[in-house]
């Protein structure tokens, strides 16, 4: 069963998984026979997982009478690579026997043959496991049939996390398939150490110390994970296997990546979140959220659609800790009052309300010409081409963050804004500036601000032109040879 399963697995990294697994099945096959009861019911339990084969396979079936017989009957045929048999084999059980939890395991199996991950996980669900809470329970319980020394009883629920286990790390959930093999392993080191204790209390009598261990053990409370989880560590996992090979396993923006990319990622630690609606300049959740689910254009910054409310929920602590770990550090060494760098860190750190965003004006066209004239008036066009300058007037002047790195000013026209096309979007990032960049926040009132985004939109083409890390970086160094105005 251990090898259809891993068929599709061709990728070291799941070689750990399945190193994982494969040693809790060895370990349930050990503990079973160092259990003397019940051989007889292991080698049924094994038996029946194993599937019996049909007198004659390759003959047409009989239509079976039983949910059982179907069910092993399609179980038999997928061993046998005839997924789509096994497929119809299940189609002949009526409404409440197909949500049965034999059918559903089958279900399970047949879905990983054929690559169906999605499918896998729907089914997973139906059988009660979706949160690794679910897993957590059924494998306390394995965990005490183990202990009580039923480990028929024990069979099925481990074979169950197994094969959920895997429907995770196949239907893109990896950070709950880890967590399910930690516990799982953790359950196995445990059962392990009693069986251990065991032997020893057998032969060395008058040991309080063993019995006490054990006893500890066994207490339920122990049954908890021995790692404990803190608020962040399922976000932090998660971060490392998305976003941690470009901004650095401790948010410091240096990633393995990092040094390939132009511009480079954001430091979490030492820079501001910079596409930000809150009205004192911070980056409110739903601020950053749009930026990672829409990724920024223009930059190596990818866009991540596919993650759940879950993930999401477990992302943004992570990336609010390390702001605050970044600003809490900035602010040591100032002779300030516990209470006074309190005060100050949650001004640095906590959004404040959203900006208003004025009403659309309806005189489009009037709008664009007063937006055109402050752009020309107010320093704009300074650091920003508008449309008929040479390619590089923008970048005349040379530009840093707030790290030192060389920046570019936009071409407002044929570069992809990166905080969103739409009027309400441009309007924040010229009232409130871009935090962490010379791009500054403009003064005016919310009427010419709105003005000034009109005309930013007019220009805006539809097209924008491409670039790479390698095009953008040659940019820079050719417009800094052109050398100051
Ligand atoms: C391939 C590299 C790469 C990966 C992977 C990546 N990022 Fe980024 N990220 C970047 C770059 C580059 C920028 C900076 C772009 C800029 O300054 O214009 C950035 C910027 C950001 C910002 C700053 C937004 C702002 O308003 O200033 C956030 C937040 C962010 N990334 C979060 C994440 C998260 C969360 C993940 C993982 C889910 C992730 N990134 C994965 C490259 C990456
Ligand atoms: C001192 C130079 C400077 C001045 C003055 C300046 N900008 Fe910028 N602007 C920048 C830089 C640099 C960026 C790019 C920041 C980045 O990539 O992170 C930028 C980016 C922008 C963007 C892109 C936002 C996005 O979502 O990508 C807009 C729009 C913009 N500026 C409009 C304006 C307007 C309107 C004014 C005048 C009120 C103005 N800028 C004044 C330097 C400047």
């Amino acid at each position: 069963m251990l090898y259809s399963l891993l068929k599709p697995l061709r990728s070291p990294r799941f070689a750990s998984i399945a190193f994982g697994l494969s040693t809790a099945v060895s370990v349930g096959v050990w503990f079973c026979l160092t259990a003397p009861k019940s051989n007889q019911a292991i080698i049924k339990s094994k038996s029946d997982q194993l599937g019996s084969q049909p007198s004659q396979p390759n003959t047409p079936h009989e239509l079976p009478n039983n949910p059982q017989t179907v069910i092993r009957q399609a179980g038999t045929f997928r061993k046998q690579g005839r997924d789509i048999e096994a497929f119809a084999e299940v189609q002949l059980l009526s409404n409440d026997e197909a949500t049965s939890e034999p059918n559903l395991l089958e279900q399970i199996e047949l879905a990983f043959d054929q690559s169906r991950y999605e499918d896998a996980l729907d089914h997973l669900a139906k059988i009660g496991l979706s949160s690794p809470d679910d897993f957590r329970k059924m494998l306390n319980q394995g965990f005490r049939f183990m202990v009580e020394r039923q480990p028929s009883d024990a069979d099925p629920l481990f074979h169950k996390a197994q094969l959920g286990a895997m429907a995770l790390a196949f239907g893109g959930k990896r950070p709950e398939a880890e967590e399910v093999f930690a516990e799982t392993l953790n359950r196995i080191a445990r059962l392990r150490r009693i069986n251990d204790l065991r032997h020893r209390m057998a032969t060395s009598v008058n040991r309080p110390e063993i019995e006490l261990e054990r006893s500890k053990l066994l207490n339920a409370e122990s049954f908890a994970p021995v790692t404990k989880h803190t608020e962040t560590e399922p976000g932090i996992r998660l971060y490392k296997d998305k976003c941690s090979h470009c901004h650095g396993e401790s948010g410091a923006g240096n990633g393995r990546a990092a040094r390939h990319l132009f511009p480079s990622p954001r430091n979490f630690l030492g820079q501001r979140f910079r596409y930000v609606s809150a009205s004192n300049g911070l980056a409110t959740d739903s601020d950053l959220i749009n930026v990672i689910r829409s990724g920024l254009p223009g930059t190596s910054m990818p866009a991540f659609p596919e993650l759940s409310n879950r993930e999401w929920d477990l992302l943004l602590p992570v990336l609010r800790e390390f702001h605050r770990l970044g600003v809490e550090a900035s602010l040591k060494g100032l002779a300030l009052s516990k209470d006074e760098l309190d005060d100050l860190l949650a001004a640095k750190t906590r959004p404040t309300k959203q900006l208003d965003i004025p009403v659309v004006p309806n005189d489009f066209e009037a709008a664009i010409r007063r937006g055109e004239l402050l752009f020309q008036t107010t320093g704009c066009r300074h650091c920003h081409t508008h449309p008929g300058a040479s390619q590089y007037a923008s970048n005349r002047i040379r530009h840093f963050d707030e790290s030192g790195h060389p920046i570019l000013a936009r071409d407002l026209s044929t570069d992809p804004l990166k905080g969103g096309e739409s009027l309400d979007d441009i309007y924040r990032r010229i009232a409130l500036g871009i935090p962490g960049t010379p791009h500054p926040s403009f003064a005016g009132s919310p009427s010419e601000t709105m003005d000034l985004a009109t005309y930013v939109l007019s220009i805006a083409n539809d097209e924008k032109s491409p670039s790479t890390n390698d095009t953008r970086r040659r940019r820079l160094v050719d417009s800094s040879f052109k050398g100051q105005p």
